[in-house]
């Protein structure tokens, strides 16, 4: 369709832009794009406004086609009957009586301590007139919005604000439409080999970056991606070099090697998923020989241990990782064995998992920030450093320190960010000095400060959200991520 062919079909009357789409069966993008050129041109005359549209969810479009439950029961209800036998014989929810009621449709009687249901009317609810009404024409008009608050709140419909576009012809349009003047109409749209042949001496259509289109949903990264992909550049800049490891860690990796005895309670089902196949993973004899030897006396470190038995079998178990500090002491040890030089520091960006309870700030998949410096006189101050550079970098600026116990580290430190909507601080992330215990047996002689931080977290604060399964898992809110900038403002 063309632009005049367009304007032929407009009023001098105000008419809704998508209903002048369904008259010409064009999509509402098509329409805004042509009705973009002719306000150009002042060939008509547009008015914006917002309004309440109601948009029917998958329930309300079943209902719409089938009836409302309370429809079903007076339908069925023929006689006077108990309410609890009758509501069972239909299978219906009790939300048949509440509207069946409200719509003065029946009414209750007392009869010998039974309480009846007797049908009184079955003239059409305001709510099944707005439904059917909804099928033809989604917007609320006056007088329409309570119950369109009703339908919302029964979940038959969602309520979205839309800026919608009236349109009509001007007196400059009509004015045009009568001279047929059609070449003034035809702009050019795009420059053609005959024109570069030829030449041209008419003129170009301008591009309205303006004009108003519907929303195309394209597939595009998660946020969560989004923040890991900068959380990566950061820790580029800063000089840290990625590493990888396996989700399906040995007991080994994942515990023993950091001075976990092997009956901490970190290590039981409580937290670990264990595997049933392979139910056992090879593990380093040799090393395991010496870390066997550290939990039991110390070995040649000084300490006196923390165990008083060790077996392989149980550092054998297979699992799904607690943390990626499970890859870091994979690569210590290469760092040991002179496979990478000293000075260093490595970074992941890594699924964990735990057999957490699901709540607003848990998950049992989630991500950590993993991150070692091994070098010469490390301490606490350069731990502090890295958190204080990279999380400013991402801008989140308050951040505080808590002392506590880790097995592996010793000083170890929590790392608490303030999330500005919940008000509170909230722990982001753990790290620490690795404990001679956990280095010295992969012959690694100086200081190795660590951390592990948690992305969702971080997440949170950053996007403002104050429950994480909005961002990810069953319940995810589509609409938001679908609304998530590709670039959002708070990373860049
Ligand atoms: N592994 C710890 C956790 O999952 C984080 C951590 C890593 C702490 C390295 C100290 C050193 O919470």
């Amino acid at each position: 369709m063309d632009k005049l062919s367009l304007l032929k079909t407009l009023s001098s009357e105000f008419q809704r832009g998508d209903e002048i789409a369904k008259q010409v069966s064009l999509p509402v993008s098509t329409i805004a794009s042509l009705i973009s050129q002719l306000e150009a041109e002042e060939l008509i005359e547009v008015k914006r406004e917002k309004k309440t549209m109601a948009q029917l969810t998958q329930e309300g479009a079943e209902a719409a086609v089938s009836e409302l439950p309370e429809r079903k029961l007076i339908t069925a209800l023929s006689r006077e009957e108990e309410i609890g036998t009758v509501l069972q014989r239909l299978k219906l929810e009790p939300v048949a009586l509440q509207w069946a009621k409200k719509n003065n449709w029946v009414m209750l009687l007392n009869a010998g301590g039974k309480t009846l249901v007797k049908k009184i009317a079955t003239n059409e609810s305001e709510q099944e007139k707005l439904l059917e009404k909804f099928k033809r024409d989604s917007a609320v008009n006056a007088g329409e919005e309570k119950t369109a608050k009703e339908l919302r709140d029964r979940k038959l419909v969602k309520l979205l604000e839309q800026t919608l576009l009236f349109v009509k012809i001007s007196k400059k349009g009509t004015a045009a439409l009568k001279a047929e003047t059609q070449d003034k109409l035809e702009l050019a749209n795009q420059v053609t080999p005959q024109m570069v042949k030829q030449g041209f001496g008419g003129s170009f259509r301008e591009y309205d970056v303006n004009a108003e289109v519907t929303p195309l949903y394209a597939g595009k990264r998660h946020p969560l991606q989004l923040l890991a992909n900068e959380m990566r550049e950061i820790l580029v800049g800063m000089g840290f070099e990625e590493m990888n490891g396996p989700l399906v860690e040995s007991s080994f990796w994942n515990f023993d090697v950091m001075f976990m005895p092997q009956n901490h309670p970190n290590r039981d089902l409580m937290d670990t998923f264990f595997l049933k196949k392979p139910s056992r993973a090879n593990v380093p004899t040799n090393l395991a020989s010496i870390v066997k030897q550290v939990q039991l006396n110390g070995w040649k470190t000084g300490s006196k241990g923390c165990a008083n038995n060790w077996g392989i079998e149980e550092a054998q178990k297979t699992i799904l990782r607690t943390h990626t500090t499970a890859t870091t002491f994979r690569y210590l040890e290469k760092i040991g064995k002179k496979e990478i030089q000293t000075p260093c520091k490595f970074f992941s960006i890594n699924k964990v998992f735990r057999n957490e309870a699901i709540d607003r700030t848990h998950l049992p998949e989630f991500h950590q920030i993993e991150g070692f410096v091994v070098s010469e006189n490390l301490n606490l101050r350069h731990l502090m450093g890295v958190f204080t550079d990279f999380y400013g970098q991402l801008g989140i600026s308050k951040i505080r320190f808590k002392p506590v116990f880790n097995p592996y580290t010793e000083p170890s430190m929590e790392i608490f960010g303030y999330h500005d909507s919940l008000a509170k601080w909230v722990e982001i992330g753990n790290s620490g000095i690795f404990r001679p215990e956990t280095t010295a047996p992969l012959g690694i002689k100086q200081n190795v400060i660590a951390w592990g931080l948690a992305l969702e977290r971080a997440a949170m604060i950053l996007f403002e959200v104050d429950d994480i399964r909005k961002v990810v898992g069953a319940s995810t809110d589509l609409q938001w991520i679908r609304d998530f900038p590709e670039l959002p403002e708070v990373l860049r």
